[in-house]
């Protein structure tokens, strides 16, 4: 099953996709942003058809069959017992990082924001006028841990959130649960809001690892967090727009209701993102045991290679479909124009924190990969 329907391509081309129309007529394999070139599940498909063939598109509100369907399948994938009243549905999960720190912070106040990550998180603070304290992700041999010791000497006072990104996007760490207890001690002792963006959690790629959900840990964890899931990333869905946020504590409830309110639109134009939502949760489990399949085949090929090409270098990621590629390429200070220009689109590492570095997506098919990767050894040969 896993060959054909992950290695059958798909033409993109001529279907406004952010990710193929940037490299338009040009010989450029796209494989830069963080979507799959993959056709959804068929019971997705088949759900939004349905809804499709109704005709009426006025406004919708979370369908209570789909807020039971998450009830249920984080109790049975994270062991995390929820209540359907802490959940709070948005278009994106971006907007809701950005709507938790001008809700869990005042202005000048700062946030911590462990990088290199994801750019939003670091945007995020600024654009609120928000203080940010960055702790970098420190390469240990093989994987990547953050330094404790030295986030405790500089925190300051008017310290009042974290954002925590779990599973990591870009070095695809999935934290352990005395990481994640580490981080609920340093958050008590200062009072700290997290707000944990989990929108990778069912993409675990390494067979050793699991996802705990931050809030599932202990009282002050779950009393004290907002947690960002999405069904976009699983199930290949982005461009539909659904995201929910689980928030437990009802002050904190409120205060991003509040800030929310009049700004980021409420649910009721998200009539698609809540169809294809829940047939991905109700029937897209044997697609995404498939899908894992694949996306561990073109890990392990992709680690193996990377590995292979003199100045380049990877750690075996845990999850996610982005690889996080170290460059130490003589005389090459921007790699991610050097491999454009050598044909091979990938996300500069500038905007997450790190320039030395650029993101691949591996979430293609495997000759598309294959291709990829000959590429990559072509343009790295031409500097020697
Ligand atoms: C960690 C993380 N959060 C959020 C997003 C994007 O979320 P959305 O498109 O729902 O705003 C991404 C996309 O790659 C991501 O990796």
């Amino acid at each position: 099953m896993t060959s054909t329907l992950f290695n059958t391509p798909v033409n993109r081309q001529g279907t406004s996709s952010l990710k193929w129309d940037k490299y338009k007529d040009r010989d450029i394999l796209p494989m830069w942003v963080a979507d799959m070139d993959f056709q959804s599940p068929p019971e997705i498909i088949k759900a939004l058809n349905e809804r499709v063939a109704h005709g009426v598109f006025g406004y919708t509100s979370p369908p209570d069959s789909l807020e039971e369907v998450v009830v249920e399948r984080l109790n049975n994938l994270y062991d995390w017992p929820i209540e359907k009243e802490w959940l709070d549905w948005t278009p994106g999960l971006v907007c809701a990082l950005n709507i938790s720190v001008r809700a869990f912070a005042e202005e000048n106040e700062c946030v911590i924001v462990p990088c290199p990550v994801y750019y939003p998180f670091l945007t995020a603070p600024p654009l609120a006028k928000r203080q940010m304290l960055q702790i970098f992700w420190r390469r240990q041999g093989d994987t990547w841990e953050l330094d404790w010791d030295w986030l405790e000497k500089n925190v300051t006072r008017d310290t009042r959130l974290f954002l925590l990104c779990n599973p990591q996007n870009p070095n695809g760490r999935v934290l352990t649960r005395a990481e994640l207890v580490r981080l609920e001690c340093f958050c008590k002792k200062h009072h700290l809001v997290v707000c944990s963006d989990e929108v990778h959690c069912d993409l675990i790629l390494d067979k050793n690892c699991q996802h705990i959900p931050y809030a599932s840990i202990s009282d002050y964890a779950r009393e004290n967090s907002i947690t960002l899931m999405s069904p976009s990333k699983t199930f290949n869905v982005a461009g539909l727009g659904c995201a929910y946020a689980v928030i437990p504590n009802p002050e904190l409830r409120e205060k991003f209701r509040k800030t929310r309110q009049g700004i980021v639109p409420s649910p009721d134009s998200m009539i698609f993102g809540f169809t294809a939502a829940e047939a991905a949760y109700r029937s897209g489990e044997p697609w995404r045991q498939s899908l894992l399949e694949h996306l561990r085949q073109n890990h392990d090929y992709l680690l193996e290679h990377i590995n292979a090409i003199p100045g380049l270098s990877m750690t075996p990621h845990q999850a996610t479909y982005l690889a996080w590629v170290e460059c130490d390429l003589p005389g090459i200070k921007n790699p991610d124009s050097f491999f454009e220009q050598h044909g091979i689109g990938l996300t500069g590492g500038a905007p997450f924190g790190d320039p030395n570095c650029v993101r691949l997506n591996f979430g293609c098919t495997f000759n598309l990969l294959k291709e990829g990767v000959e590429r990559i050894k072509k343009a790295v040969a031409t500097l020697t």
